[in-house]
Parts: structure tokens; C-alpha cells; sequence
């Protein structure tokens, strides 16, 4: 069994990632929006447990990340910290909470981090808020960049399409990544952008390079879970390899539960008092 049940059951850190990048180890990472699901996340042998705020979209059923709440990413944060033993746990900073001010963003940060207990924030975008990226790791918060496709910014976009794919987004994107690393972010997320281009990221940068849709000449991968276990139906981007079929497992369970319970075969007499 791999995970922290037989393996290394060190507790991941944002020096650790560094230190893999450095060895050539790639890092694996994932959602997780709940304790049940962290859980298992964890002891499968996960380095790195973001709380996304595409929580928004997952659990709550909303069309985009931008309505979650910092109060609703501090609950999904808290449940999943409850879970986790080994994995680095990445909180995302919502929506509005650290594009006004760095003052407000760091008061923002401050408080998930207070009351999750989480290891570290993400926020999507470079030169815009990097005052707030500054503020928050001076303040001792690690952060973690996330550039390419943010869908915190969908409306400006208006399309959900691979980005970085001009010359002009591509250079503007090299400059913020240099400039996210010099902040002092741990870790950067690529979202969704050309393979050569997330290549080459990963390799001007010392910190490691984490891609959602940006290829595999990167440092590490995330994916959500519930799309990687096949829970969610009707989205398939390219990017997305599907590893279960949960959809149908869980169907056909719950379908196999309404016949029992139809049927009067559910609860037998060893399933009661
Ligand atoms: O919110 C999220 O799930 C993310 C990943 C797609 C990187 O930001």
C-alpha cells in the first residue's frame, strides 16, 4: 500500500517540494473539499491537498468559483486540515478577498490560515496583486501562485479556452512567474496553457511549476478530484484523465439500496436490534 500507512510519512512542507524539484521527483496534488475525502486523499500518498475554491462549483453546484465566501473556503478548509496527516494543505484564497488591498488581503489570509490551520494560501494572477503576494509572505504565510487560465477571472475571458497562446499573453505570463518567484512564492499552479510554454516556465523558475492542462515537462500535476474519480459527468477536457467511474459505482449502489429498501430485503435480521 503506498501512502503514509507503509511509506514516507514525513509531513510534506514547501521546503520539501523544493527540495523534490531539485532531486527531479515529481508532485503529485489534488482537491479536497471534505474530511472523508481528505482522508483518503492523504493516505493514498498525495504530497499536496489544495482546498480550491473550485469548491464553488464541486460542492456548492455554482457555474463559477467566483460566489464561494471566505467563510465558505474556511469551513472546507478546517474539514480537510481534521483529515490530512501527511499532505501539504493549500488553502485558495477566494474571490475579492485579496485583489482590493494588501492590507485586506492580508488580514484575509491571516484569518484562514488562524482558524483552518492550514499550511499555505493560493491566489490566482501576478503583477495585479503582487503587493498582496508580498504582504501575505512577510507577514509568514507561504503562498502559492497560480497563472495561465484563472477562472477567478472567467469574465473578463469570457471563454474557459487554453491561454498563453500569443506571443504577448505568453511573455506577460513569463514576467509574472519570475515576478511571483521573486516574492517569494513556494510553488506555482499552471492552469491550462501550451506544453512548451509551462516547459518552459518550470525550467527559468527554481521553485516548482504545478500544471493543470499544461503538459508533463513540469514539476508536478493537480487535478480535481471528483473529476479524476469520473464523479462529475459532462466535463472532459482533454486534460483530464478519469482514473474511476464513481458516476456509475455510486449509481448503481444507490439504485441497489432503493430496491432493497422497496423490496423489504433492506435492513435482514443481522442488520438490526
Ligand atoms: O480551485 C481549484 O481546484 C484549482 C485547481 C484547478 C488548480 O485552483
Amino acid at each position: 500500500m503506498a501512502g503514509y500507512l507503509s511509506g514516507d510519512a514525513r509531513k510534506v512542507t514547501t521546503h520539501r517540494l523544493v527540495e523534490m524539484k531539485q532531486r527531479g521527483e515529481k508532485i503529485s496534488m489534488l482537491t479536497s473539499y471534505d474530511y472523508t475525502t481528505a482522508q483518503i486523499v492523504d493516505g493514498a500518498g498525495i504530497d499536496v491537498i489544495l482546498v480550491g475554491d473550485s469548491a464553488s462549483n464541486v460542492m456548492a453546484g455554482n457555474v463559477t468559483t467566483l460566489p464561494i465566501t471566505l467563510d465558505q473556503m474556511i469551513y472546507h478548509g478546517k474539514a480537510v486540515v481534521r483529515g490530512v496527516k501527511r499532505a501539504l494543505v493549500v488553502v485558495d484564497m477566494p474571490f475579492g478577498t485579496y485583489q482590493t488591498s494588501a492590507y485586506e488581503a492580508v488580514t484575509n489570509a491571516i484569518q484562514i490560515m488562524k482558524i483552518t490551520h492550514a499550511d499555505a494560501l493560493k491566489l490566482e494572477g501576478g503583477e495585479e496583486v503582487i503587493d498582496s503576494v508580498k504582504k501575505i509572505i512577510a507577514s509568514g504565510i507561504p503562498v502559492m501562485g497560480h497563472l495561465g487560465l484563472m477562472p477567478q477571472s472567467i469574465n473578463k475571458y469570457g471563454t474557459y479556452a487554453v491561454r498563453g497562446k500569443s506571443d504577448e499573453e505568453a511573455e506577460k505570463l513569463l514576467r509574472d512567474a519570475h515576478m511571483l518567484e521573486d516574492a517569494g512564492c513556494f510553488a506555482l499552479v499552471l492552469e491550462k496553457i501550451p506544453a512548451a510554454l509551462a516547459e518552459r516556465v518550470s525550467k527559468e523558475l527554481t521553485i516548482p511549476v504545478i500544471g493543470i492542462g499544461a503538459g508533463g515537462n513540469v514539476d508536478g500535476q493537480v487535478l480535481v478530484v471528483a473529476d479524476m474519480l469520473g464523479m462529475t459527468n459532462g466535463f472532459s477536457p482533454r486534460f483530464l484523465r478519469r482514473y474511476a467511474d464513481l458516476h456509475t459505482v455510486m449509481t448503481n449502489a444507490i439504485s441497489q439500496y432503493v430496491e432493497d429498501v422497496k423490496q423489504g430485503d433492506f435492513p435482514n435480521e443481522n442488520e438490526q436490534y
